[in-house]
């Protein structure tokens, strides 16, 4: 049996709807998350992926409904939660270790062991050795590497990650995806991660929450029964290929109309 199955419920999510003006963009959307477990969200662009995990986030009012984390109503932002988006927002004149000390600098956390803390973060995501390097001279995948620690330094029981590999380029994407299972392996935090690449939701998750559009809702949760750890190869395999075969016939028609009426 996995672990997320013994879990109990860390996020819960109930009834939630969103409008902005007269545009309804969530509707009556319901879910629970188990403590541990890696939930990714796809959908078609405009579906209120990101607006749902703002309201995770606390960072976005809903109109009806609620959204609970162990149990306490979620009103604002907390250092319960770190978020990791899809474009990098590191500050330029500060080093790699420094963005990466932000979150704890704020919450009043410093000293010798905060400073180990740190590194070893830091090596985690593999950027031992560049913790004195600026933003600028780092790749696009490393910079999303500091995203990821700066995210992970205030030890947040709910990472919430919005498209956090959707600016690298294919071959880095896979190799971040590997890297992002084998962090989530080893600490094991709740993730909420949106994505719009079917492959990377089936690869990565426990369960996919597949969105539908015009009102924004849930049409779907994919139970992804992939045994763990899973290599890159899994992604030949018939039985991952059927997974991402049903997902996109699930949201085939909603993306469509999507891309339509963005060009039209
Ligand atoms: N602050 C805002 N004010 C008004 N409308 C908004 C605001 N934020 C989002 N919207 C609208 O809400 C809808 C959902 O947006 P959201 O960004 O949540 O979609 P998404 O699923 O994340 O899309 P994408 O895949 O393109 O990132 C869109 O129609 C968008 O125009
Ligand atoms: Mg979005």
């Amino acid at each position: 049996m996995a672990p997320s199955e013994l879990a109990p419920v860390k996020l819960s999510v109930s009834g939630l709807t969103k409008y902005f003006g007269d545009l309804e963009v969530l509707r009556d959307v319901s879910t629970d998350v188990r403590r541990g477990e890696f939930i990714s969200i796809v959908g078609p662009s405009g579906c209120g992926k990101t607006t749902f995990l703002r309201i995770i986030g606390g960072l976005e009012q809903s109109e009806s409904g609620e959204a609970r984390l162990d149990e306490r109503k979620i009103s604002g932002p907390g250092k319960d939660r770190g978020f990791v988006f899809q474009q990098d927002n590191l500050l330029p004149w500060r080093t790699v270790r420094s963005n990466t000390e932000i979150g704890p600098e704020i919450n009043g956390e410093k000293g010798p062991e905060q400073h180990h803390r740190i590194a070893r973060l830091l090596k985690l995501v593999g950027l031992g050795g560049f913790e004195e390097y600026y933003p600028r001279q780092l790749s696009g995948g490393m910079r999303q590497r500091v995203n990821l620690a700066r995210a992970l330094a205030v030890d947040p029981d709910l990472l919430l990650m919005d498209e956090p590999f959707s600016a690298l380029d294919a071959q880095t994407r896979e190799i971040m995806q590997t890297e992002l299972m084998r962090i989530w392996e080893e600490g094991r935090k709740t993730v909420l991660f949106v994505t719009h690449q079917i492959d990377e939701a089936v690869y990565l998750s426990d369960r996919v929450l597949v969105f539908a559009r015009r009102p924004g809702r849930i049409q779907e949760v994919v139970e992804i029964d992939l045994p763990r750890p899973r290599p890159l190869s899994i992604k030949r395999t018939p039985h991952f290929v059927a997974y991402v075969d049903h997902i996109w016939k699930l949201i085939e028609d909603d993306v469509r109309a999507s891309v339509m009426e963005e060009h039209a």
